[in-house]
């Protein structure tokens, strides 16, 4: 290939850089059943009363039951006395938790009062989330909450009633054999609007019932009067054990949610005891809209999440219910494992969560989760009990050479595993990729200063690009190629790069003198040489830079720069392939997997690549 003319400074540039996831319970059975039964106490009991129209209520007597059960708040006197023998009543939004046997059904009634009582006084909710090609016009409240229906048609006399139920912990097998992946069966839920059957349950005929899905059932009930509830737990030859439960009702919105669609969660990245993860924007307005702004000074973090090993079974069977996962993942919400925040890389708003305290090269299940409707929980909240996203999975590294590093001061954009070292703590190691990062591009802008930018448009070097996008797009490659995207050494994937296979593993073994590996340059060293002085990692393999990341800084810089993208072989071992389906098989900043739009510049550099072609055409013309 034909060299092009560099001073020295470009050839610097263009030679080094350029060319180069509560086990305790399933184990500890009889500590998990004093634990569910302690769990059971009226702890839920608020001193706060909603419903002082309750106290002025005619009480049918005829429907008095001799002995109020459970008695619940000062309401309840009104409340239980409506309800049959050994039925407690539900108030609007106030959750009840109790146990249930295998083979047992209990009752719950939702008393007309509550039915036709006063709705909850309407909240802020989260922010908006605000669509990208129509900012003000589109802004909807926030769809990660459930809508609280207005009132509507008020001659209606029909209200919705939402009752949903969350299992909290399960039985437990009695084998010690464990062979499958099978959970304890799940609880129904049986409803029933019909006085004459006042304890609907699986032996009344033509009653109405849902069995719960992982522990999550949700139901709407347009009702005018009592609504009357049944609990039924299945019996299970091999399952043992109590169930606990919690069941809501709600005329405002759904106490416990899902969202079965999405997870809404992806996976950026991990190491062999860390993970990374992200949600998706959280809005699509522009940085310094109202939206974007709301968003980013959110704190606490709005959502939480849940991690489970895959080869524990403590969680299948209740993988959709909040309380489940509160009570039995081995890592979840905003415990000392998770480290949440709002974030804006990728240029969208989104929540981060690092992960600590995994194992090894394990599969984990990834959940997302808000905690109430996110700043407040439990009793007398609507939709106080919770919501969870469909469950994902990401897997923990091998090696102990890779290492995540987030939140550089000058590359902000890296949020990968990059190469590293035991003997360095992931401060040190941040430093010393960030700090050359930093120096080498000094170097740039003193180069760039020299380029007519800021003159008048005809001596300008572009007229559809100015020196702002040049300095970000250097800026992209520039952190892209110099902090490199770990992995395994292990690692069988077909797009990865062997590096640094000429230094000794950290473990003290060094590969035969004679593998080939050792003996080719571009693998028997690290394309930033201050890598294999300075950290030391041994062999790793690296995640190559995309090539669009090279097309746009050739783009977007202008020629008298001189940076050239590399062709054939040489592009193959420098930069890698974007793949179609988000799958990260090149590094680019702002990666995370199976995210579409995860990179907002490299989705429009995709698009410009005609573009980017004749334009490189045109560079070529100027040196060959
Ligand atoms: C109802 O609950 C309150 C407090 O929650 C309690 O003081 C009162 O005794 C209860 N009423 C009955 C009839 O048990
Ligand atoms: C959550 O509920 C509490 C109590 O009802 C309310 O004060 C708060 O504003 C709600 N939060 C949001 C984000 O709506
Ligand atoms: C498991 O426990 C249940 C209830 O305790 C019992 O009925 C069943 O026979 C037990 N099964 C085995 C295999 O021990
Ligand atoms: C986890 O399960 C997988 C597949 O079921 C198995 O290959 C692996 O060895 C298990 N890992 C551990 C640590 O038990
Ligand atoms: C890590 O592995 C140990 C041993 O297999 C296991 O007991 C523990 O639950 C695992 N922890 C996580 C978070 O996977
Ligand atoms: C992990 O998730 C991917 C897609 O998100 C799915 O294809 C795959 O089957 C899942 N793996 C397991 C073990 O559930
Ligand atoms: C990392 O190591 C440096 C120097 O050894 C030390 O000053 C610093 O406190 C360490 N940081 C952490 C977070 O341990
Ligand atoms: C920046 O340029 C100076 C002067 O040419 C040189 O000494 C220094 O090594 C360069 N820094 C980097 C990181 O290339
Ligand atoms: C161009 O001008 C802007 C503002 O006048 C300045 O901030 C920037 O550094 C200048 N760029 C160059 C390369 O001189
Ligand atoms: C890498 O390979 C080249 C060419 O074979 C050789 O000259 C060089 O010494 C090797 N470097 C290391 C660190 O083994
Ligand atoms: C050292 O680590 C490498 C890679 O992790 C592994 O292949 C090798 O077997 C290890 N050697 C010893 C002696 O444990
Ligand atoms: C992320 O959200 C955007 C809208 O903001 C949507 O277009 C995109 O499909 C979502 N990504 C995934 C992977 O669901």
């Amino acid at each position: 290939m034909p060299c092009p003319k560099l001073t020295p400074l470009q050839a610097r540039f263009a030679a080094c850089l350029a060319a180069t996831l509560f086990l305790l319970f399933l184990y500890l059975v009889p500590l998990n059943i004093r634990f569910a039964y302690a769990i059971d106490v009226d702890s839920i009991i608020r001193e706060d009363h909603n419903h002082p129209i309750l106290l002025d209520l005619d009480i049918p007597l005829g429907l008095l039951g001799p002995k109020p059960v459970n008695v619940v708040s000062e309401d309840n006197v009104t409340l239980a006395k409506r309800a049959p023998d050994g039925t407690d009543a539900l108030a609007n939004n106030e959750p009840r938790l109790k146990n249930i046997d295998m083979g047992e059904t209990q009752h719950w009634v939702i008393p007309k009062e509550v039915v036709t009582g006063p709705k909850s006084p309407s909240t802020p909710g989260l922010p908006a989330f605000v669509r990208s090609n129509d900012e003000a016009t589109q802004s909807d409240r926030s769809s990660f909450q459930e809508d609280m229906k207005p009132d509507g048609d008020l001659s209606r006399r029909a209200t919705v009633v939402y009752v949903t139920v969350n299992t909290c912990i399960q039985p437990s097998l009695n084998t010690t054999q464990r062979s499958d992946d099978s959970s304890p069966p799940q609880l129904r839920l049986f409803y029933s609007q019909d006085s004459s059957v006042k304890e609907p349950g699986p032996n009344t005929p033509n009653v109405r019932s849902v069995d719960l899905d992982d522990g999550f059932a949700s139901v709407e009930i347009e009702a005018e009067g009592d609504v009357y509830i049944g609990i039924f737990a299945p019996t299970h030859q091999r399952y043992g054990g109590i169930y606990n439960y919690e069941v809501a009702a709600s005329v405002d919105a759904p106490f416990h949610s899902l969202e079965p669609d999405t997870p809404f969660l992806y996976f950026v990245d991990s190491d062999n005891k860390a993970a990374l993860l992200q949600t998706n924007a959280t809005t699509e307005a522009k940085q310094g809209a109202q939206s974007y702004t709301d968003w980013m000074n959110l704190n606490p973090p709005p959502f939480t999440m849940f991690a489970h090993n895959m080869n524990h079974s403590a969680i299948l069977g209740i993988q959709k219910s909040y309380c489940g996962l509160s009570k039995n993942a081995q890592i979840g919400r905003m415990g000392s494992n998770i480290k949440a925040k709002m974030i804006d890389r990728g240029l969208k708003p989104k929540e981060q969560f690092y992960v600590t305290g995994l194992n090894q090269s394990s599969r984990y299940y990834g959940i997302l989760a808000m905690s109430g409707n996110s700043t407040a929980s439990g009793n007398g909240v609507v939709g106080g009990g919770g919501k969870v996203w469909k469950t994902m999975n990401f897997t923990t590294k091998s090696d102990d050479n890779c290492a995540i590093v987030y939140d550089l001061e000058f590359c902000r954009e890296v949020a990968y595993a990059v190469p590293s070292n035991n003997a360095l703590n992931i401060s040190e190691l941040k430093t010393i990729y960030d700090n050359y990062a930093a120096s080498v591009y000094e170097n740039f802008t003193f180069s760039l200063a020299q380029i007519p930018c800021n003159t008048s448009s005809t001596s300008m070097y572009s007229l559809a690009r100015g020196c702002k996008d040049c300095e970000k797009a250097y800026k992209s490659w520039l952190c892209a190629v110099t902090i490199p995207r770990c992995q395994d050494f292990s690692s069988t994937l077909p797009f990865l790069l062997p590096r640094n296979t000429g230094q000794a593993f950290l473990n003290g073994t060094i590969l035969p003198e004679d593998n080939e590996l050792r003996q080719n340059v571009l693998t028997n060293s690290s394309r930033n040489p201050l890598i294999d002085s300075k950290i030391k990692p041994g062999p790793y393999k690296e995640v190559l830079p995309c090539r669009e990341v090279c097309y746009d800084l050739v783009q977007s810089c202008p020629s008298a720069l001189g940076f050239v993208c590399p062709t054939k072989q040489w592009l193959n071992n420098s930069y890698g392939m974007m793949s179609e389906n988000g799958d990260v098989t090149c590094s680019y900043l702002g990666a995370a997997y199976f995210m579409k739009g995860a990179a907002s510049r490299i989705g429009s550099m995709g698009a410009s690549m005609g573009l980017v072609l004749s334009f490189w055409a045109l560079v070529w013309g100027l040196y060959a």
